[in-house]
């Protein structure tokens, strides 16, 4: 595994607002690397910056090893904002003037067309195109020159379940063939669904940073319930137990580290308590999202 992307003290202020504050973190290569955080945390400054769109108040970045040049951002593809496109050409003929610009082989726009799901609607004009048929384009075009790399801020924002589950299964298939990407979004089940990796930004600051499978390691929670008045107090008296909280009418028990539901059951049924309910889950990634931002 190669460091494709390290951010040393990254800061970006804007007068008194400190956007980006002292941002370090690193993504490998072959990761989906997704940046979460809620609006205004800084997702957006922070790959405008990357990107080179925006200068950085302090700090550093460098792109494989490298110092940012306009030669090294060349392996980079990016969909930053809506792009431009010619409402009255076709999707074809648009990325044959991106293909020109970018000075990349027009043979490329074969692949990207297909790769995007658009190859039977290349033909149509772009302003005939909904908004999910948008933003695949916009990806094409942003892989036209076959970067290492893809950038996304918030790739399904404004899109229907539909448009937003083929954005993220060309997210998937891009990531399969190798590239790494980065990905911003103020969704959860986004970066849960589609990300190795993620980052946690609140109010321009790194908060956490982890493989996504790490997300609920070892936080067991017993949601359990049984036909006795004062259960809360004997689950209290659990050595296995961090916390109760009472939840939908029956209680959620977060488990020290090491305990399970099993145990929970035999202390319960060595007091004479037969539970009516008893089920263990992991704790989700919204739960530990919505922790870790009360937190800090
Ligand atoms: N050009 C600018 N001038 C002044 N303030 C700005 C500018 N761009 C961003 N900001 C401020 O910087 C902070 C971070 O904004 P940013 O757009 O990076 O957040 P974001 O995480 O992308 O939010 P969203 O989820 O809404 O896209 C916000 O407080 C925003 O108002
Ligand atoms: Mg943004």
């Amino acid at each position: 595994m190669s460091t494709v992307l390290s951010i040393q003290n990254l800061t970006k202020h804007f007068g008194r607002i400190k956007a980006v504050n002292e941002l370090n973190l690193e993504v490998q290569s072959g990761q989906v690397f997704g940046v979460l955080g809620p609006n205004g945390s800084g997702k957006t400054t922070t790959l405008g910056m990357l990107m080179g769109v925006t200068n950085p108040t302090s700090g550093s970045f460098y792109w494989f090893g490298e110092k940012p040049t306009p030669q090294i951002r060349r392996k980079i593809g990016a969909v930053l904002e809506h792009p431009i496109f010619y409402p009255y050409l076709s999707g074809q003929h648009n990325l044959e003037l991106n293909a020109m610009i970018k000075q990349c082989p027009i043979e490329n726009i074969e692949r990207v067309l297909e790769l995007v799901e658009l190859t039977e609607r290349k033909d149509d004009k772009y302003r005939t195109y909904s908004l999910g048929m948008k933003q695949r384009l916009a990806i094409a075009s942003a892989l036209l020159n076959d970067p290492t790399v893809l950038i996304l801020d918030e790739p399904t924002n404004g899109l229907d379940p539909m448009g937003i589950a083929e954005i993220r299964s060309i997210i998937r298939k891009i990531a399969s063939q190798g590239k790494t990407i980065i990905l911003a979004s103020h969704l959860l089940d986004e970066v849960q669904k589609v990300c190795s990796h993620f980052a946690i930004l609140k109010k321009g600051s790194l908060v956490h940073i982890g493989p996504v499978g790490d997300v609920g390691q070892g936080e067991v929670i017993v949601e359990v319930n049984a036909d006795i008045e004062n259960l809360n107090e004997i689950l209290l008296t659990f050595s296995g137990t961090a916390s109760v909280l009472r939840e939908n009418g029956s209680f959620q028990v977060l488990m020290r580290d090491g305990y399970h539901g099993t145990e929970l059951n035999r202390f319960l049924f060595e007091k004479g308590i037969t539970a009516s309910h008893l089920v263990t889950r992991k704790k989700s990634l919204e739960q530990q999202f919505l922790e870790i931002l009360s937190e800090h």
